[in-house]
């Protein structure tokens, strides 16, 4: 029996190998984490990850073919296929503070691996085991480099590994539909036997449930690494090339939705992500245009830095533009006045607050003296307040958070934002009511006639907002 283990029982490692256990009944699958609390979460009935349909894949295989343990070392000593999970955050301080990604989890399982498998290198029948290592966190190219080298140093001279790139692309909140039915899956391993060897294990493994087209096999250790980090910096460019688009739309009178429509109908552009709004978030995209940028910037090519930094940028005006309309809409000032914020989360059906553009709205608004109360369906008040300010107000619902408001802004687009009884909302909150809407979900004309003065992220601005102070 085929045995593997997962280091990292984090939002990337449970549910690929939960899906990995369900479709393979044959594999025993182990996933392992230094967390105790993260481990005992993941063997409770509360997952630590929230994803539709992860708790019945979890409940299927959960004490059959798949566990969750704090013993690390003597599972990855066990495992044939060794799958490295771990987070590699950007930088926050030392060389690279910002840019670089922070490896320091990663070379912790690098020496766990080289260690716990080096120690029971001989396999069952005597002869010399050899460990697939399986690079499943986004890293920077040329990763597995280091890791091949801190393997060996621990692994004597016969090479008792060997490193193959497998990098994940599930969306969050579509983990399980995305792990069930993916795009594509990607391999990348040495051009030697033994880097084939090991490729084909990895995809003999996917092969239980992936149709073959969609297994990517013959790519390169190097073009695997640097494939996922791409991918996740065209995502991020694309918003903010938009989101670039949506700050002239608003100068000159055009419509954002209108222009994306007809750049996106050519198919060689294609018409997914092209929503413009308050700015993309998450944990993965800036961090992978950043490392972009980094690994262009350490191999000579300053250029090419430049550019993928401006998607960063570009990010980063798109918000502050919009605490500065906010502000600039309401007389020049929020001091002491209450504003709504509808949404934390960074995209809708997650409870996510990392990396979302609505954290640095409200922070932005903060700074600016303004009273900010937020609503979002599916972040707790405790996480509010540790991802924000301890200082900000959290409300019930939508209406608790617009009584007495004088600005409400839409800063993630939930379907509930979109039906709410805006009539109820008017009638509770100051005048002019004010509504910010960074995610193009109300339906603006309406809202006008109603009375509100409308911002809608990439439109026409009404008479009131286009006399404002410009941005
Ligand atoms: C992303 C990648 O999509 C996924 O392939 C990778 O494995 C992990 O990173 P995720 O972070 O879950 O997934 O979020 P995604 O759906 O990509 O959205 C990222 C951000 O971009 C969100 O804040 C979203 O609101 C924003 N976005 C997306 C836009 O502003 N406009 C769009 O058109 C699309
Ligand atoms: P991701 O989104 O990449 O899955 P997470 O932060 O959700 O990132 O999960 C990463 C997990 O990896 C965490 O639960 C952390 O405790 C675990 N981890 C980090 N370093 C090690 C290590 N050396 N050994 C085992 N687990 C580790």
């Amino acid at each position: 029996m085929v045995k593997i283990c997962c280091i990292g029982a984090g939002y990337v490692g449970g549910p690929a190998m939960a899906v990995l256990a369900l479709k393979c009944p044959a594999i025993e699958v182990a996933v392992v984490d230094v967390s105790r609390s993260r481990i005992d979460a993941w063997n409770s009935d509360r997952l630590p990850v929230l994803e539709p349909g992860l708790d019945a894949v979890v409940r299927a295989c959960r004490g059959r073919n798949l566990s969750f343990s704090a013993d690390v070392d003597r599972h990855v000593a066990d495992a044939d296929i060794v799958f490295v999970s771990v987070n590699t955050p950007t930088k926050a301080s030392g060389i690279g503070a910002g840019r670089a990604p922070d490896l320091a989890y990663w070379e912790s399982a690098a020496r766990v691996v080289a260690s716990a498998a080096a120690s029971s290198s001989r396999s069952r029948s005597g002869t010399k085991k050899s460990t697939v290592v399986v690079e499943k966190s986004a890293v920077p190219v040329r990763t597995a480099e280091a890791m091949e080298r801190i393997l060996v140093a621990h692994g004597g001279e016969e090479r008792a590994f060997e490193v193959v790139s497998n990098p994940e692309f599930f969306s969050e909140g579509t983990a399980v539909r995305d792990l069930l039915c993916p795009d594509r899956v990607l391999i990348g391993g040495r051009d030697t036997d033994a880097g084939r060897s090991a490729v084909r294990a990895v995809r003999d493994v996917y092969a239980h449930w992936v149709p073959e087209d969609r297994i990517l096999s013959t790519t390169s250790l190097w073009s695997a690494e640097l494939s996922k980090v791409a991918a996740n910096a065209f995502l991020a460019q694309r918003v903010s090339s938009v989101n670039a688009i949506s700050a002239l739309c608003e100068a000159t009178g055009a419509d954002v939705s209108d222009v994306a429509r007809a750049v996106g109908g050519d198919g060689r552009v294609g018409d997914g992500f092209l929503s413009a709004g308050v700015g993309f978030g998450g944990p993965s995209l800036q961090r992978d245009v950043l490392c972009l940028a980094y690994a262009c910037e350490r191999s000579g090519v300053a250029e090419a830095a430049e550019y993928w930094r401006q998607v960063v940028a570009v990010n980063e005006y798109q918000k502050s533009r919009f605490v500065r309309r906010v502000v600039s809409s309401m007389f020049g000032t929020v001091a002491g006045k209450k504003v709504a914020v509808l949404g934390l989360a960074f995209k809708k059906g997650v409870g996510d607050t990392r990396g979302s553009p609505a954290v640095d709205v409200c922070r932005g608004l903060l700074g600016d003296g303004a009273r900010v109360t937020v609503y979002d369906p599916m972040v707790s008040e405790k996480q509010a307040r540790k991802g924000v300010a301890a200082r900000v107000q959290v409300a019930r619902d939508a209406y608790e958070a617009a009584q007495g408001a004088h600005g409400l802004c839409v800063l993630t687009e939930w379907d509930e934002f979109r039906a709410l009884d805006y009539r109820r909302v008017f009638d509770g909150m100051q005048r002019p009511a004010f509504v910010f809407d960074g995610r193009n979900v109300v339906d603006a004309g309406k809202l006008r006639e109603m009375g509100f003065v409308v911002y809608a992220v990439g439109k026409p601005l009404d008479d009131w907002l286009s006399k404002g102070t410009r941005n």
